[in-house]
């Protein structure tokens, strides 16, 4: 049940799918005089009461951006930095998430260590019949790389003559994608004051509502979430309608 400035609003208006940005670590921990590893330190743990609040006030979906296909241009030591604190945050965050939440990670695995991707996997299977919150975390993500490989699926496909071009439809692309069977994203928030969107989810969200806070996701609250969700609510959705 939804509390604090949400206390009025009906669950089924609420965003039945969110995607974060979650952006701002690194100049958190800049004007604390901190590593920037301190301030991924402090995002994860962030992650952990924002999903546990969206549960509570029943959001169905969340989708976090956790590490983009272009963040290996950053230092290596940052890259090793941010993979060493998911190892443990997948364990912990897990453990505790593990009766209710559904998680699916988004991206491409190839890349990352194998003890990462067993871990990962893990998760994915024992958590796969749970329902109450769907988690998706988007790690080594891009959007335009989720777009190449269902393009080269469907090329596949027609050169092995099981489909042809003609028939392919927007339904065959959003199934070939990491979000297979989810909803779209009805908000996308990315705070830190970024007001852009960084090759997160472009084919799902054509219909997102945008919301940009000036907060850095260090110091994002559950309160930060309600207003987000409230200026969701003033938007009129038309979906080319009118
Ligand atoms: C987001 O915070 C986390 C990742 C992209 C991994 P940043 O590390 O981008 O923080 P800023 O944008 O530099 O403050
Ligand atoms: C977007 O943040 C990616 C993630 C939050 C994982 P960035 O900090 O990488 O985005 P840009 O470089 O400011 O566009
Ligand atoms: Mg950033």
């Amino acid at each position: 049940m939804a509390k604090g400035l949400l206390a009025q609003v009906p669950t089924e208006k609420l965003p039945v799918h969110i995607g974060l940005i979650l952006d701002g670590n690194g100049r958190w921990a800049a004007k604390r005089g901190l590593p920037r590893t301190a301030g991924h330190r402090q995002g994860a743990k962030v992650f952990s009461e924002i999903a546990q609040y969206c549960r509570e006030i029943g959001i169905q979906y969340l989708t976090a951006y956790a590490l983009s296909t272009e963040n290996w241009k950053r230092p290596q030591d940052e890259v090793k930095a941010i993979m060493d604190l998911l190892r443990r945050y997948l364990d912990e965050a897990f453990q505790k998430q593990k009766e209710d939440a559904c998680v699916r990670f988004l991206g491409d695995r190839t890349p990352l260590a194998s003890d990462l991707q067993e871990k990962m996997q893990r998760i994915e299977a024992e958590s796969a019949n749970n329902d109450r919150i769907h988690i998706n975390i988007a790690l080594n993500y891009g959007g335009r790389d989720e777009i190449v490989r269902a393009v080269r699926t469907l090329a596949q496909r027609c050169a092995e003559g099981t489909i042809s071009p003609s028939e392919i439809s927007e339904q065959m692309v959003s199934d070939c994608l990491y979000t297979c069977g989810q909803p779209d994203p009805d908000m996308i928030l990315r705070p830190s004051g970024e007001m852009r969107t960084s090759n997160f989810l472009p084919w799902q969200s054509t219909y997102a509502e945008l919301v940009f806070m000036d907060v850095l996701w260090p110091d994002f609250t559950p309160n930060h979430l309600d207003q987000a969700i409230l200026q969701y609510l003033q938007r009129s959705r038309r979906f080319g309608g009118v």
